[in-house]
Order: structure tokens, then C-alpha cells, then sequence
């Protein structure tokens, strides 16, 4: 199925990688094809999108080692300059086939290769399907801190092809469950209950559900992100979570995944929520809960609350804003604090007694 409300197609469905010889000449023609995937993506799915592109174009297939630590500005420039030597020219697209180390590392390189080049994402996680496919962030993390060098480039198409899915790893498909709840939680009550309800056959994979699952959420982010297409306003509600999100995986050194922080850091946003008046009672509860049913840990690992907020703060100064947190008002809908501002700041006192109460 087709979404539009981004200006690319977004196809969901099972089996679409036999197609993709048709999307790609359809959506992104070009004269050769750079297909960019981590060794583990491209050990299961390397040959069957290459042989696809290769039909349209000639193309070439490379690779970088999996794993968040060489989403680096190193392995943009191995890459970039693999491109320049293979031949790639400016008539030439990049294919980012992957979970969201890949579509961030290959949609950057598609964005400065020769001042930029069109790309489509071949999403291979929840995670990447529902969340960093969709919205056009490209780029790489720096030891500073994540995604600090980056630009917006918008790919052409997202192919989502839920059959990818059947042999990611529980723990990244639990985190990216977070990212769907997340969705839910900020926007659609229904699909919250929608998710519970259908639990089992979203734990079996059934191809259906996956296939309901992403189209939703999808629908959701796309939704946010045509909003507001620069993150100046309502586009903050998708970081419901991630405030405190961001503080716990830095403090782990990112040993926790990203939506496994994302679990912890709605459950503490929800309280911090209820306490300054802005959540409905109960709504920290209701996620613990849900996420708790999705396998998902809820507890940080770091235990000092001084801890995490000192991390909240280098993160703010790093990035040049306040410590602010785009809250709920109850499942299904954000808190809007007024008419262009979708963040609220919390007193210090607040976020460490909520942060120190969960240990
Ligand atoms: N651009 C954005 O808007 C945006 C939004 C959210 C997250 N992100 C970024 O996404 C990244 C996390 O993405 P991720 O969770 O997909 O991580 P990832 O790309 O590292 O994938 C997780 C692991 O699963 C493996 N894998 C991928 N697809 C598989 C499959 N189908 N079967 C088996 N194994 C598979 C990968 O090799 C990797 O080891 C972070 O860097 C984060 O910053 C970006
Ligand atoms: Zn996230």
C-alpha cells in the first residue's frame, strides 16, 4: 500500500522486494546503483537487491561492519571514496538497505556524495521502518554526542518489506515496539489498544499484523513530520520519551538500545507529566504496563538521578537548547502548552526525585 502524505511513496506490504526492479526504475531511475548495507543486512538480503537493481542499472554492493559505533563520519568518508572509485558519477543513487545505522550512514553519504545524490531506504528493522526512514534525517554520531553532523535529505521512496523482519533479533524488535507505542501515545488511542490486543500475532510476526503495524505508525510519523517539516513546533511530540531517553543511553555509554531508552524514558516522562499537572493520572502506568507486555525493560540502568540529569544538561548545551520535554496529556494525545509550543521545562527538583524514585 501507498501512503502520501510525505512527497514520496511509502510502500508497506510483504514480499516487495521481489518488485523492487519496478519501484526503483519508477521512483528513482538513475545510471548505476550504490547499494550501501551493514555486513550483517547485506549477508541476508545484499544479493536479492542487488540482482533487482542490477536489472535496472548496474550496480555495486557496499558494505560497512554492523553496529551503532561506525555510524561514524570515518565510515561516511570509507564510503564516500569506495563510491568515487567504483565510478559512480551524478547521475548515479544510493539504495541504504538496512536498520537505521544504515539509512542514517547511507543517507548522508547520498546526501553529500557529489553535493548529493537521490536514494531510496530499504528499511530492515521496526525501528527503521516506523521511525528513521521516514522524515529525511540523515547523518552520523561524533564523540560529542549522537547525530551531531547530518543534513535533511528527503529519499525518493521507503520500501518497507515486513518479510525482512522475520529473523531481526527480539531485542531490536522489541525496541522498536517502543518507538510504536510511542506512536500510539502521542496520537491514537485506539492504536495502543489496537497493539494490546493484537500482541500475540505482533510477537508471531504474522505477516498481516507487521504489515498493520507499520502502516499505522507509519501514518503517524508521516503525519507529524508533513506538520512540520523543519522541527520548529509539533514535530517535538515524536520526542515524548526521549529526553530522558537520550540521558540514559549516554550514561550507559549506549549499551542500551535507543528504544529500549525510549520505553524508560516515557515511563518517566508520563510521571513527570502527572506531577507537574500536565498528564492524566495513571498514564505511566498504562505504558508500563503495555511496554512490559512487549518485553521491554522499564528501569534505567544507571541508578544515580544525578547522573541522568547531568547528561540531560550536557545534551542541552550540546545542542544549544534547554532541558525541555514534549509530554502527554493521557494515551493518545500530546500536551500542547500553547499555540506554537508542544514543550514543557520541569523543575529540577521534579526529575530527580521521578528519576530517583524508579530505582
Ligand atoms: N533518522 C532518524 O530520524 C532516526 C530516527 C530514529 C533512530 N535513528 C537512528 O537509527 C539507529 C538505530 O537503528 P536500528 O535500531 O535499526 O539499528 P541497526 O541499524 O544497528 O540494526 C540493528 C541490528 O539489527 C541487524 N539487522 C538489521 N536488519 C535485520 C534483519 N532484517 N534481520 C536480522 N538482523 C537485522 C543489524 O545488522 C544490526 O546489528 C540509531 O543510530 C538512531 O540514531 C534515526
Ligand atoms: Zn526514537
Amino acid at each position: 500500500m501507498a501512503l502520501e502524505p510525505a512527497a514520496y511513496d511509502i510502500v508497506i506490504g510483504d514480499g516487495l522486494l521481489t518488485q523492487l526492479s519496478e519501484t526503483l526504475s519508477a521512483a528513482c531511475p538513475a545510471a548505476r546503483y550504490a547499494v550501501i548495507a551493514d555486513a550483517t543486512v547485506a549477508e541476508k538480503f545484499g544479493r536479492a537487491v542487488l540482482e533487482a537493481a542490477d536489472r535496472v542499472a548496474p550496480s555495486d554492493l557496499f558494505t560497512f561492519p554492523a553496529g551503532e559505533r561506525n555510524k561514524t563520519a570515518e565510515q561516511w568518508q570509507a564510503l564516500s571514496e569506495r563510491l568515487l572509485a567504483a565510478g559512480l558519477g551524478r547521475d548515479g543513487a544510493v539504495v541504504a538497505l538496512g536498520g537505521g545505522v544504515s539509512g542514517d550512514l547511507a543517507g548522508f553519504v547520498a546526501a553529500t556524495y557529489m553535493r548529493g545524490v537521490p536514494y531510496i531506504q530499504i528499511p530492515t528493522t521496526l525501528l527503521a521502518m516506523i521511525d528513521s526512514s521516514i522524515g529525511g534525517k540523515t547523518g552520523v554520531d561524533t564523540a560529542h554526542g549522537k547525530n551531531l553532523i547530518g543534513a535533511f535529505h528527503q529519499p525518493r521512496a521507503v520500501v518497507a518489506d515486513v518479510t525482512t523482519l522475520g529473523e531481526l533479533p527480539p531485542v531490536h524488535f522489541a525496541a522498536g515496539m517502543a518507538e510504536a507505542l510511542k506512536h500510539g501515545a502521542i496520537a491514537d488511542r485506539g492504536y495502543v489498544d489496537w497493539i494490546e490486543r493484537d500482541r500475540q500475532a505482533i510477537l508471531a510476526r504474522d505477516t498481516e499484523a507487521l504489515v498493520e503495524l507499520v502502516r499505522r505508525s507509519v501514518q503517524i510519523k508521516a503525519a507529524v513530520v508533513a506538520e512540520d517539516e523543519r522541527e520548529t513546533g509539533k514535530r517535538a511530540i515524536l520526542n515524548f520519551g526521549h529526553t530522558v531517553a537520550h540521558a540514559i543511553e549516554a550514561a550507559s555509554g549506549y549499551e542500551v538500545l535507543h528504544g529500549e531508552a525510549v520505553a524508560m524514558g516515557m515511563v518517566a516522562e508520563a510521571q513527570l507529566g502527572t506531577r507537574i499537572g500536565v498528564t492524566e493520572a495513571g498514564t505511566s502506568e498504562a505504558l508500563r504496563e503495555a511496554l512490559i507486555s512487549f518485553n521491554l525493560p522499564i528501569d534505567p540502568p544507571e541508578k544515580s538521578p544525578a547522573h541522568l540529569l547531568e547528561a540531560m544538561q550536557r545534551d542541552k548545551k550540546v545542542r544549544e537548547g534547554s532541558v525541555r520535554f514534549a509530554l502527554l496529556k493521557r494515551v493518545g494525545e500530546p500536551a500542547r502548552r500553547n499555540t506554537d509550543n508542544w514543550t514543557f521545562e520541569v523543575p529540577e527538583r521534579e526529575i530527580i526525585s521521578v528519576l530517583g524514585s524508579r530505582v
